[in-house]
């Protein structure tokens, strides 16, 4: 039997001996595309080439790459786990030709692409061929499509008529989303049932309808046009292949598996969780197999996304990869009966597994593991207090029916007779989608886990949520989000035929230019501009570094940028409106102070990493960054930083600046960059000619593609604002440079310490010895002052019990008192209490002007006398001082702004015991 590893290869190898070369994996998340946020298929990196924006470096290519489909149009997560067959991560092998209209031999078309795809599995992998079957789009005379002849055509060269099915726009032809590159595809399916089963039912019958063991492993698209905002089809200017093979499915098939979970992919993350959880995996179609199925999938794609440098969080792409962990910790909670962290023990198996292949993950094994144990025990605190919510939501209904006369639900009865439900308006049922939802929204809780909670655990009889309101509920979240999200991109009004940008920055930050291309964006209402030039001195936001601001100059009009960005390989400008002469010449001006403050700030990062793995050790990997104006933002991996560690950071920095190096720039082939030791980012895309920053050879050596200042000591003066953890095993420090670095310097040290020696009346280092001798000295006052306090009232207390006057048998002490606060007068209060009987007590004080009051009652008082000390407080002591207040019915207290009738208040409370 071939090994998975066997399979890769020889894939791999087959297309070099056709001409191809093997290219890397684009990483599985994206970066410089709004309308993706993963790789959901291997050509996501190739489709500039396709939209002709750019020339490919190579006719032909082949890889395997790591695909995500999660979210968007290909979304496959539901499934995932419940069948055998899909997967949140999954490997595409593919080949593809890249069409040059000046040179087509280069390429090719559909002859060679389903010749080959032929040859590769029934010769290379030896796939029967009366176990294969083939679909070819049969036209779509609305989108005004003809039916794939020549693919039909081709194909009858290898495959018998019956064997080649038509099929629908739906899957015969591919749309990478709602626009971007597509065209007509030709699927390959093979049937895995036994002979059998085959015999009774032909196999073309099943293709395309869910069955488990008659699967799609390949997809061959023809791509020849763009799809267009409006939908309609643009033809491209050369006819390109993009090719698909389901890496897991097509092992399955060769391994002779009926379930991608039995293939040597997963059995060693199945086998590591049986033994976890101390359960055995039974490959059927129980909850439990489907948990099995379903944590062996989804480890892979969260440690894939968190290894190219996607965190978990609560917004865009971390909280699709939250959401899959979510999932996954649902599923052995619920199904597996394991309650604590699980995940991350099986980083190590999958990194393991792919050591060879895709070494970031065994790069960063232990960096993964703790971010997705953090994760799950977060989540599983959110989900205890779930349960509790769950609980309380039960106990209200319970108290509601008490109140309305109902009889009580039994719970955990085992027979769900005896419960009377359904009859009226205080079954939970009406309440139950609300719940869901808030559960749902604000504690995470997927609509299912709720479900099962439900039906299991808080009452005894078979429990169901009203969905129905649940989903309204979240079709009005849906709408509110969109509302407040929605961008609303109308296709590029196209002035010049050039696609490509020449970026002219490094060196200029003034040019004369002309518009390419522009269109109109909206968001919330509003309208903006994206404008894109022949050639802009304007960075676009990448590697951290913010975009460029500035302005264009048409004729006598200018045109604000207040943002750059880059889409793919296009640089966009961001305006808020586009001149009346927009096919003029243009002069394209960068704000330079801005800029210069931000170049400091990212030469400042270099000297900063650098400066970590000095002190820290070279395990430190940058996590993210963010160079603007203001400061610099520095995340990385690490555990705890001292206090000493950051002085030393600090102090190399400075003395890095200081040293003023020149900071040379070089283009150059990857594997010599990488030879001189330079930082290459996990996540990121490289081409093979690299763009190298070098601080001194020896010091810091970096890929990056932003802006820079010549010599260190541009920097002038560099300073740590902060540092704190941002997650499991990621620092963050926060830092500026040059001007910012000043700045800050005077506004939050050297004024406010300033301010400091004046008030102290100290000179510099005495100053901080002062302000501690205040806090110590105000501290011992503090102390004395409250043993004062106790002494006095101790002495009021003492002089209290002895005006203690009998009036119609009971125990009366009514007197003005010298305190300073409202609990002084309760504490009085409670001590007297347990030296008398039968009492009444009222005890005022003028606090600062003010009247305050407390009433004390005995609890045989209120019921002889039938006093309440709330109510005396309100009806004859209140009016008396212009006030008010409240409390318990043997103690209540009030405040009022006329403190000069107390005596009165006294005398008023006295005579209530007089009658
Ligand atoms: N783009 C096609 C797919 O993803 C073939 O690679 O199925």
């Amino acid at each position: 039997m071939m090994t998975s590893a066997e399979i890769r290869k020889k894939f791999l190898d087959f297309f070099v001996s056709k001409g191809h070369t093997i290219v890397p994996s684009a990483p599985i998340v994206i970066k410089n595309d709004p309308t993706l946020k993963f790789t959901n298929a291997g050509m996501n990196q190739f489709k500039d080439y396709f939209l002709g924006n750019r020339k490919a470096p190579y006719p032909r290519v082949c890889d395997t790459q790591k695909c995500l489909r999660v979210s968007g149009k290909h979304n496959d997560l539901e499934e995932v786990g419940v069948d055998t067959y899909h997967h949140t991560m999954f490997e595409m092998l593919g080949n593809w030709s890249f069409g040059d209209p000046a040179n087509p031999a280069a390429g090719y078309f559909k002859k060679e692409a389903i010749g080959w795809s032929w040859e590769l599995l029934t010769e290379v992998y030896g796939i029967p061929k009366d176990r294969l079957y083939v679909t070819v789009f049969e036209g779509d005379p609305g989108e005004g499509l003809l039916a794939d002849k020549e693919s039909s055509e081709e194909w009858s060269k290898w495959i018998g008529a019956e064997r080649i099915l038509p099929g629908k726009k739906k899957d015969n032809f591919w749309e990478m989303g709602d626009t971007g590159p597509c065209g007509p595809c030709t699927e390959i399916h093979v049937d895995c049932r036994t002979d059998a089963e085959r015999l009774l039912i032909n196999g073309a019958a099943l293709v395309n309808n869910d069955h488990p063991q008659v699967i799609e492993i390949w997809n061959d698209v023809f791509i020849e046009f763009n799809r267009l905002k409006d939908g309609s089809l643009q033809p491209l200017p050369a006819r390109h292949v993009d090719t698909g093979m389901g890496f897991e499915r097509l092992v399955r098939v060769l391994q002779g598996k009926h379930s991608n979970y039995d293939t040597d992919l997963f059995m060693g993350t199945i086998a590591a969780i049986g033994k976890i959880v101390r359960k055995a995996y039974a490959a059927d179609d129980s909850k439990a197999s489907v948990a099995f199925r379903v944590i062996a999938d989804h480890i892979r794609a969260i440690s894939f996304t968190i290894a190219d440098g996607q965190l978990p969080s609560n917004t865009d792409a971390g909280y699709v990869i939250r959401r899959i962990l979510r999932r996954a910790v649902r599923y052995y909670y619920s199904y597996l009966d394991y309650k604590q962290p699980l995940l991350f023990q099986l980083v190590p198996v999958v990194a393991g597994q792919f050591k060879d292949v895709f070494p970031e993950l065994h790069q960063q094994a232990d960096f993964i593991s703790k971010v997705v144990k953090e994760e799950e025990e977060a989540f599983l605190r959110t989900l205890e207090k779930g349960l509790k919510k769950i609980d309380e939501f039960f106990q209200e209904i319970r108290d509601l029916r008490q109140k309305n006369g109902l009889p009580e639900y039994k719970m955990y009865s085992d027979d769900p007779d005896s419960i009377d439900k359904g009859s009226n308006e205080l079954y939970p049922f009406d309440f139950s989608g609300k719940l869901a939802f808030e559960l749902y929204d604000t504690y995470g809780f997927p609509f299912d886990l709720t479900k099962l909670i439900l039906s299991q655990n808080s009452i005894g009889f078979d429990f169901k949520i009203d969905e129905k309101s649940f989903d309204m509920e979240m079709q009005r979240q849906k709408t509110r989000s969109r509302a407040a999200t929605a961008l609303d991109t109308e296709d590029w009004i196209v002035l010049i035929d050039n696609p490509l940008t020449e970026f002219v920055g490094y060196d200029m930050l003034e040019i004369n230019s002309k518009v390419v291309k522009y269109r109109k964006i909206k968001t919330k209402g509003k309208e903006s501009w994206q404008l894109v030039l022949e050639a802009t001195p304007f960075y676009a936001e990448s590697g951290g570094q913010v975009g460029d601001t500035g302005i264009l100059q048409f004729d006598q009009e200018i045109v604000e940028v207040t943002d750059t960005k880059k889409e793919n390989d296009l640089i966009v400008h961001f305006t808020d409106k586009i001149p009346l002469n927009i096919d003029t010449e243009v002069i394209a001006k960068v704000n330079p102070d801005k800029r210069k403050a931000i170049e400091a700030h990212h030469s400042a990062t270099h000297l900063l990493h650098a400066a970590l793995r000095k002190v820290i050790g070279t395990h430190v990997a940058q996590k993210g960054s963010l160079v603007n104006e203001e400061h610099l933002r520095f995340d990385f991996s690490s555990s705890t930083v001292s206090d000493d560690e950051l002085k030393k950071v600090e102090t190399i920095v400075n003395e890095k600046i200081r040293e003023n190096i020149p900071i040379v720039i070089k283009e150059m082939h990857k594997d010599e960059a990488i030879k001189m030791g330079a930082m290459a980012l996990f996540g990121e895309k490289y081409g093979n000619i690299v763009r190298v920053v070098i601080i001194d050879p020896n010091y810091s050596v970096e890929l990056c593609g932003g802006t820079h200042v010549g010599r260190t000591g541009d920097l002038g003066f560099f300073i740590i604002t902060q540092e704190t953890a941002i997650a499991a095993g990621v620092r963050r420090i926060e830092a500026k440079a040059a001007k910012a670095a000043f700045e800050y310097l005077h506004e939050y040290l050297v004024d406010p310490f300033e301010k400091i020696k004046k008030i102290t009346k100290r000179k510099s280092k005495d100053a901080p010895i002062a302000v501690e001798g205040f806090i110590a000295e105000i501290s011992e006052l503090k102390k004395s002052l409250e043993k004062m306090e106790l002494r006095q009232l101790k002495d009021i207390y003492t002089k209290l019990l002895g005006k203690v006057q009998l009036i119609n048998g009971v125990s009366f002490i009514g007197e003005i008192v010298d305190v300073d606060n409202v609990e002084a007068l309760k504490k009085l209060c409670f001590d007297l209490k347990n030296e008398l009987k039968d009492y009444v007590v009222v005890l005022a004080a003028n606090i600062g002007g003010k009247a305050n009051v407390a009433v004390l009652l005995d609890e045989k008082v209120t019921e002889t006398r039938n006093l309440q000390a709330p109510t005396i407080v309100k009806e004859h002591i209140a009016p008396l001082i212009r006030g008010g207040g409240g409390g318990q019915k043997t103690l209540a207290t009030a405040g009022g702004q006329d403190a000069s009738n107390l005596p009165q208040v006294i005398e008023r409370v006295k005579s209530l015991l007089k009658n």
